[in-house]
């Protein structure tokens, strides 16, 4: 996988279902986890960081799933500097044709702090880290954690310690989304010079935005010989996120008389995995977001839309179709049958089981009567609504009224299935999203806050479908719900729901003694 004789080729490392995942809300099941690795090994990610196997057991399941199931992607795993983590990490990813192990430890002055570690132990304690990963492991990463903030002698003295022990791949973290171009050039050719055995192995660069930066950091540290970029789909990552992966691959391609570098990735497979994560993650894309958002290949002024119509590169450095965009969204109507929206679906990444396609049929007509036209968003709404795999929930809306006005309160209706049980309420509330919420939690008691609650409109048109998502939190535990519906109201009752659906089957597996709260990777135990 790694030619180090090619030095125009960057390689790829996801990080999507580890750093990505780790977000604050951005929870995905296992299933999602299996179903997002295929798509980052189907569209030519190198690297696969496939979660932390310590954390919990769900997190050490997907990883060994992920690492059985590879074809072509090296997985990875996240371990601390200990050798329990570095053990467990293993146990999971030896499972793939190429594993890897990552181990970190932050070695800036405010996290040396943190296990109370001199200068001296620290640099022990990762040659001995390092060493133990590469006994097991012929493919090590090893990763000073807030490295921009890491003083230059002891960065280049930590560096070299861990690859004369082992280290293959030596990743340089902007943790904390601190550092800015020039910077992260100079620190990338610093160690290149400076660190005897360099041009041994592979350096990453792995940026938080931040500041905005994490895309143009990234590229800098491979102009100045990095030849790994860690990123994620969509930009996902905890606070302002990491760098997207679809923002430097496509860079790359479009500026490559600037920047003279390939990556392996089929570009046009980018929109679909947008899609899915931004779907199983429940964190929407920002509209006018570079190159996955709704309106980046949108020309809706009228000078723009003259210029296209008479040559579509006046305003288009890229075309739709290079991330895998159809040139037009118009798709579908009340006339089209079973067969057009198998195919349909199927370009829009979602690949169906006989049965599945039935269910969404049946919806697809449902909303062809409500809704003259369908669109592509439509259908990827229709396809992120969570009823859709309701079936097992133990809650679920059967129906739903509010009557809403000028005067105040507003009321809900509602009937809710628990447990297979129908049972009714009607509430008031200060409007009528608010009244039906709570006439949920009259049928349903809980304690989970709301954190989120999020409304789009998918289309355009007073007929649109309504995409709401729902994020709430209990215990420490946070998820997502999502759902679709030409009626705002009811959307919101399915999304609110679909999040206490989500709760509870993750306290069902939390249990008791569970090590749900499990360690965070930013302390070293
Ligand atoms: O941002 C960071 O420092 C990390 C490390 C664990 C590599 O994600
Ligand atoms: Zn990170």
């Amino acid at each position: 996988m790694t030619d180090r004789t090619d030095q125009d080729r960057v390689l790829i490392f996801d990080t999507t279902l580890r750093d990505g995942e780790q977000s604050p809300g951005a929870t995905m099941t296992h299933n999602e986890k299996l179903e997002i690795a295929g798509l980052l090994d189907e569209m030519g990610v190198d690297i696969i960081e496939a979660g932390f196997p310590i954390a919990s057991e769900g997190d050490f399941a997907a990883v060994s799933e992920i690492a059985k199931q590879a074809r072509t992607a090296v997985i990875c795993g996240l371990a601390r500097a200990n050798f329990k983590d570095i053990d467990r990490c293993w146990e999971a990813v030896k499972h793939a044709r190429q594993p890897r192990i990552h181990t970190f430890i932050g070695t800036s002055p405010l996290h040396r702090a943190i296990p109370n570690l001199n200068m001296d132990e620290m640099a022990d304690r990762i040659h001995e880290t390092v060493t133990h990963a590469r006994n097991l492991c012929d493919n090590v990463q090893w990763s000073p954690m807030d490295a921009t903030r890491t003083e230059h002698d002891y960065l280049c003295r930590v560096v070299e310690i861990a690859i004369k022990a082992g280290a293959t791949t030596i990743n340089i973290p902007d943790t904390v989304g601190y550092t800015a171009p020039r910077e992260s050039a100079d620190l990338i050719r610093m160690l290149i010079e400076k660190v005897p055995g360099a041009d041994e192995i592979i350096f990453a660069t792995h940026c938080h935005n931040d500041l905005g930066m994490a895309t143009a950091n990234s590229l800098a540290a491979v102009e100045a010989g990095a030849r790994q970029v860690e990123c994620t789909i969509n930009g996902l990552g905890e606070r302002a996120g990491n760098t997207a992966l679809e923002e430097v691959v496509m860079a790359l391609k479009v500026r490559n008389d600037i920047m003279p570098y390939r990556t392996g990735i089929d570009t046009t497979k980018i929109m679909n995995i947008s899609r899915r994560v931004a779907t199983v993650s429940g964190f929407p894309v920002q509209f006018n977001k570079a190159i996955v958002g709704k309106n980046a290949f949108a020309h809706e002024s009228g000078i723009h839309q003259d210029g296209m119509l008479k040559n579509a590169e006046t305003f288009e450095i890229m075309r739709p179709s290079d991330i895998g965009l159809a040139d037009t969204n118009l798709v579908m109507g009340k006339h089209s049958g079973r067969a057009a929206l198998r195919s349909k679906l199927k370009d829009l990444g979602y690949e169906l089981a006989d049965n599945q396609l039935n269910d969404v049929f049946v919806r697809f007509k449902a909303l062809a009567d409500r809704k003259k036209e369908i669109f592509e968003d439509d259908l990827v709404a229709l396809m992120r609504d969570a009823s859709l795999d309701a079936e097992t929930d133990r809650l679920q809306v059967r129906f739903l009224r509010v009557i809403c006005g000028t005067e105040a309160p507003q009321s809900a209706d509602l009937i809710l299935s628990i447990d297979g049980v129908d049972k009714q309420v009607t509430a008031t509330g200060d409007g009528p999203v608010d009244a039906t919420f709570n006439a949920v939690k009259m049928l349903f008691p809980h304690h989970a806050r709301l954190q989120l609650y999020q409304v789009h409109a998918v289309t355009e048109g007073t007929d649109a479908q309504a995409t709401v998502s729902v994020r709430m939190e209990e215990d420490g535990m946070i998820a997502t719900g999502q759902a679709a519906d030409t009626d705002t109201v009811v959307a919101s009752a399915k999304a609110y729901v679909n999040a206490l659906n989500r709760l509870l089957v993750r306290r069902e597996r939390s249990g008791p003694d569970s090590d749900y709260k499990s360690v965070s990777y930013k302390s070293v135990s």
